[in-house]
């Protein structure tokens, strides 16, 4: 039996710390998913400032006066000798981060980048080059590999980037992390098309705001929306998009529901099918649960969501009778009405 009382650290943390070797302050962690990473660092007395996009991941970081927890990655990355990063799914967010690196880390920064292999991509490569003089990847760990960067490339940020969707007439801004980015999602124009068919409120909850094109589309019929996700590059991108599109929404990075009291009469959503890099519907079905709680007797909630997926029984057991509005090739929205 192994009594050993340490955790087993996963093969992307202990491949992450095996790269980084001797490391050279001052050390910014990005998205550590589970604070284990932040925690060994802390564990040999290391300072680390600590960014990360999920609330989730921040909420997991150690609590300690090592660490300090920053609320946007440049402040993270600002004067950095080492960063230590575990590489985002999209490709769009390696470039936006690299570009952060390169213009607001110290020149002599070393990057080590690391995910496991499954999620890596050699476009993932092509962005860091483009910010940094020197790129290459490490051995494979445990199916899991780093990329080692260096020789920042300062230039101009390409990110946030903003682009014209003419269907809805909206200029959509994002990070390279947001849903989508800046683009209309095929599941976000259903459910779009069919908000002229909304029951009168006069607030709504956009949950899982995105890019905030559904927030946006929902202030211009004058209702006021809060808008709702865990990741700072959605809830950052929702506030740029409304105040490009002049409508004002408030915008909140929080975990679902959770937490939150005051009911509501009606709440659109496209919700996530992943946690992370890896499909894992169930926090969604979480998603319902809150959202059944939280409506008025007889509020709706509209919600878009990939055909094969299990979401019509879950939806009429946790909010209440729910019928179809829309479908298209891949997609369908429903409506249910809360009954408790
Ligand atoms: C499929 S995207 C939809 C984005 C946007 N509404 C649109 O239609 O373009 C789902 C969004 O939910 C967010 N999300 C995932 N889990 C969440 C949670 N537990 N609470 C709030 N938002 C969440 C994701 O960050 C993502 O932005």
């Amino acid at each position: 039996m192994d009594d050993d009382p340490t955790p087993r650290l996963d093969a992307v943390t202990e491949l992450l710390l095996a790269q980084a070797g001797e490391i050279v302050g001052p050390v910014a962690v990005l998205d550590d998913v589970d604070g284990a990473l932040t925690g060994a660092l802390a564990g040999q007395g290391q300072r680390v400032r600590a960014w990360c996009d999920d609330v989730r991941s921040e909420s997991a970081l150690p609590a300690t006066p090592l660490v300090e927890a920053v609320g946007t990655p440049a402040s993270a990355i600002a004067g950095a000798r080492t960063v230590l990063w575990r590489l985002p799914r999209a490709v769009g967010a390696v470039d936006e981060y690299a570009e952060l690196i390169a213009r607001h880390a110290d020149p002599d920064v070393r990057v080590i980048a690391g995910e496991r292999d499954k999620h890596l991509s050699r476009a993932m490569n092509t962005v860091l080059a483009r910010s940094f003089e020197s790129v290459s990847a490490s051995l494979g760990h445990r199916k899991a590999r780093a990329l080692l960067a260096s020789g920042p490339i300062a230039g101009e940020p390409s990110w946030p980037r903003t682009a014209r969707v003419e269907s809805l007439g909206m200029d959509v801004v994002a990070h390279g992390a947001t849903f989508s980015t800046n683009r209309l999602d095929h599941g976000t124009a259903l459910l779009a098309s069919c908000l002229d068919r909304l029951p009168a409120a006069s607030t709504a909850i956009d949950l899982g705001c995105g890019s905030g094109i559904l927030a946006v589309l929902l202030a211009r019929r004058g209702i006021r929306v809060e808008a709702i996700d865990v990741a700072w590059s959605a809830c950052d991108a929702t506030g740029l998009t409304a105040a490009a599109n002049g409508v004002a929404v408030d915008v909140q990075r929080r975990d679902g529901l959770a937490g939150r009291t005051a009911r509501v009469d009606l709440i659109v959503t496209n919700p996530p099918f992943h946690v992370r890099a890896a499909k894992d519907t169930s926090p969604t079905r979480e998603l319902f649960t809150q959202a059944g709680r939280l409506l008025n007797l007889g509020g709706e909630l509209w919600c878009v969501y990939n055909a094969h997926l299990p979401y019509l029984p879950w939806l009429r057991q946790a909010i209440g009778p729910t019928t179809l509005i829309a479908r298209d090739r891949g997609y369908l929205v429903t409506r249910s009405v809360c009954q408790s």
